[in-house]
């Protein structure tokens, strides 16, 4: 059952750093680390996640069953337990109201078969630093009031939920709450119209010379 057994701290490094380190030592599949402040909290692609204390979701959940889907299915999972409409922009940061509320993390070691699944969701963040005011949002900032462990909780059984369905269902529920669709889109090496995701969950993209895949791992999406 994801969410058990689970620890908690009140401050730690990072809540991903906590759950490898238990996963490495042999934790139960659904083992959950939560944490009110992180001090070296971290994003996708190297960046920083950070949140005043107390005014976020911070968990980790060590995974021993899991799919190829593992990430998108994540952000679908996020999405759904949410108390208001969102969006998942590739590949699974999540959007209310065209800010992001949510982060993704998935980090994992294939060959001791096991991963971790991290999220961070804004809950009661009031006052973003200015170079994130136009981009990030909290579900406070969005007139809704709501406490951590009430969210922490809708989202463990969205989890459990999403991360035991086929890559069929997944893809079919990523699709329907796609933000970027015909939306344009910049990377490193290019620009182009979403298209939509291939069923590896790569990013399509129409450029003006044909259709191409980006993979998550390797692309970063400018915005
Ligand atoms: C992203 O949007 O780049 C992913 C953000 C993931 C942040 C969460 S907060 C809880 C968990 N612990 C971490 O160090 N990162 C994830």
């Amino acid at each position: 059952m994801i969410g058990r057994p689970r620890v908690h701290h009140r401050c730690t490094d990072s809540t991903n750093e906590r759950a490898r380190r238990l996963a490495s030592g042999g934790a139960p599949h659904g083992t959950l680390v939560t944490a009110d402040e992180q001090t070296a909290g971290r994003g996708r692609q190297g960046r920083a996640w950070i949140a005043p204390p107390g005014s976020a979701v911070l968990m980790s959940v060590v995974l021993r069953r899991f799919g190829e889907m593992l990430p998108l299915a994540a952000g679908v999972a996020v999405c759904e337990a949410l108390p208001v409409p969102a969006l998942v922009k590739w590949p699974n940061d999540v959007w209310v109201e065209g800010r992001k509320v949510a982060g993704v993390l998935v980090e994992g070691r294939p060959l001791e078969e096991w991963a971790v699944l991290g999220i961070g969701v804004n809950v009661g963040v009031s006052e973003f630093p200015a170079e994130l005011r136009e981009s990030a949002t909290s579900l406070r900032r969005e007139g809704l009031d709501i406490g951590n462990e009430e969210l922490l909780g809708s989202l463990l059984v969205s989890l459990e939920r999403w991360l035991g369905r086929s890559a069929g269902e997944v893809l079919a529920a990523w699709r329907s709450i796609d933000a970027l669709r015909g939306e344009t889109v910049h990377w490193a090496a290019g620009s182009g119209q979403a298209a939509g995701i291939n069923n590896a969950g790569a990013l399509l993209v129409d450029t003006g010379s044909g259709q191409v895949a980006l993979d998550a791992g390797e692309v970063h999406l400018l915005r």
